[in-house]
């Protein structure tokens, strides 16, 4: 008797509990956190490693809406498909919200990259990278470069190509270039060897202590980060006697860190994150963009005429300008629609800083884990028409093909806010060049059906290998 009366009042004082924490939180959105310590994080990988991942998301946006809380890589989790609550995530980075990756990331990237930066530093050292990839400097710069190092790669081409190994050399090669003016050679080959395995080591998310392509990456990191810190030296040596380069080393080197300058592991960290940033994101959708236009033959015939017309007016082999890049309007159209179908980046991970009040009178608990899903809305049929297909005309003229509301909620493949992607620019010229250099001087075809695998990023699964033939002003040898 006194046993039940004792088990009785514990269970009125949980209870208690219970309501007490319910009533500090306010009301969680809607949704279920499935199994105890995994929740829900293998129905998630398990969807995002067929082609079509949606189901994840549209049963439970179907179930609970598009704000819901679920359980991911060991935490209970916010998940929104939600534009305005996405925008709002976004928008309060610093202030409701700040940028939380896993540990297993953030030993790869260094502690001094600019994802893991938060407060002041991260506000100079983001305009810094800005300032290393804006319009202007893509302009006079850049876009030179990304020209010549894509059409170097191109003439080594045999007649068999892999797509994604090849784009990723020319990204690769160009982000060195960006950071450190170095032109491709052995050295940076070697580099980019080491580089791929540092790479792997995200694809063994979520239970990296217990694997050994982890370890190996870890192995990897610490290769680059020497290779790179030979080079930070020699460059502080080189500006002792007054020689100036131009490129982002040089501007790390310029700035006031801490307390005199950046210290040689900070400008590491900063710029093997930035090759990580740049490099398997934009190669792959340099990839997919082929495969699209590939499986949609109307879309690839009108992109052609676009390069056809510019390649005829500026001249066999000259280089691209400026205002060629400007006039390739289809081609904006191409790479938005391959930019919002294939979310190489499928979301953003936060914290909430404090008690965040959404919409329907929902509240985020201040520390808790929040995923804006830009895919949850780039595939929505309600933001999207036939949000499923790959349709570059949408983008032509106003607002074709997006719903009522305007497009500046909806679109957001580089992210948003205080840290929206400083190489969204940049990206784009590499696409669109890439583009152009391709279908001026190619035919293709794809040599085997490819499987695109969404997680733990985008990827194809044969590194989608196509059989190339040159062209001759257009036409076929
Ligand atoms: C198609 C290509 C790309 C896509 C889809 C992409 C997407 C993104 C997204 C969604 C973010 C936001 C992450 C967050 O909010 O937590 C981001 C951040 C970032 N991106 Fe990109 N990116 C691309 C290319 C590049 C390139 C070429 C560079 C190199 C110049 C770059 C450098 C960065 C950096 C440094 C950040 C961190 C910004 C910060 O935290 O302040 N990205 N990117
Ligand atoms: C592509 O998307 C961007 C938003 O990221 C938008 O500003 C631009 O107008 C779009 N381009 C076209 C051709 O619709």
């Amino acid at each position: 008797m006194l046993l039940f009366s004792l088990l009785l009042s514990l269970f009125f004082l949980l209870l208690l509990l219970l309501r007490s924490t319910a009533r500090r939180q306010g009301r969680l959105p809607p949704g279920s956190l499935g199994l105890p310590f995994i929740g829900e994080t293998l129905q998630l990988i398990s969807a995002y490693k067929t082609e079509n991942p949606e189901p994840f998301i549209d049963d439970r946006v179907a179930r609970y809406g598009p704000v819901f809380t679920t359980h991911l890589f060991g935490e209970p989790t916010v998940f929104s498909a939600d534009p305005e609550t996405n925008r709002l995530i976004l928008q309060n980075e610093g202030r409701l919200f700040e940028s939380s990756y896993p540990g297993s990331i953030s030993n790869l990237l260094g502690r001094h990259s600019l994802l893991l930066m938060r407060g002041s530093l991260h506000k100079r050292m983001h305009s810094l990278t800005m300032s290393f990839a804006n319009n202007a400097i893509i302009r006079d710069h850049l876009l030179l470069d990304v020209d010549r190092l894509v059409r170097l790669n191109m003439e080594s081409w045999s007649d068999r190509v892999l797509l994604m190994e090849e784009s990723k050399k020319i990204t690769f090669q160009l982000t060195v270039k960006q950071l450190m003016s170095f032109d491709p050679c052995e050295w940076t080959e070697n580099l980019m060897k080491e580089y791929m395995l540092v790479i792997e080591g995200f694809f063994t998310i979520p239970l990296p202590i217990f694997s050994t392509t982890y370890r190996r990456a870890i192995k990897a990191r610490g290769k680059v980060a020497e290779a790179l810190s030979l080079v930070v030296r020699d460059r502080r040596r080189e500006v002792e006697v007054g020689e100036i380069k131009n490129d982002m080393l040089a501007a790390l080197l310029d700035e006031e860190g801490g307390g005199g300058g950046f210290s040689d592991e900070e400008i590491v960290d900063f710029m093997l994150a930035l090759l990580v940033a740049g490099y398997e994101t934009t190669s792959t959708i340099m990839t997919l963009a082929v495969k699209f236009l590939t499986e949609h033959p109307l879309a690839l015939a009108q992109l052609k005429d676009e390069h056809e017309e510019i390649k005829a007016k500026r001249g066999e082999n000259e280089a691209l300008q400026w205002e060629d890049y400007k006039a390739m309007c289809f081609t904006q159209c191409v790479v938005n629609e391959t930019l919002r179908v294939a979310n190489i980046i499928s979301g953003v991970f936060r914290r909430a800083m404090t008690d965040v009040t959404i919409k329907e009178g929902y509240t985020i608990p201040k520390g808790y884990k929040v995923f804006a899903s830009l895919r949850g809305v780039h595939m929505d049929h309600h933001h999207f028409k036939d949000a499923r297909a790959f349709n570059p005309w949408r983008w032509q003229g106003q607002q074709n093909g997006l719903g009522a509301t305007s497009a500046t909620n909806m679109f957001n493949p580089f992210g948003g806010g205080p840290r929206r992607c400083p190489g969204a620019e940049l990206a784009r010229v590499e696409l669109s060049v890439f583009l152009h250099r391709l279908v001026t001087q190619f035919s293709w075809e794809a040599t085997e059906q490819d499987k695109v695998v969404f997680f733990p990023t985008t990827r194809t699964q044969k590194r989608y290998p196509i059989t190339i033939r040159r062209l001759k002003r257009g036409v076929e040898e």
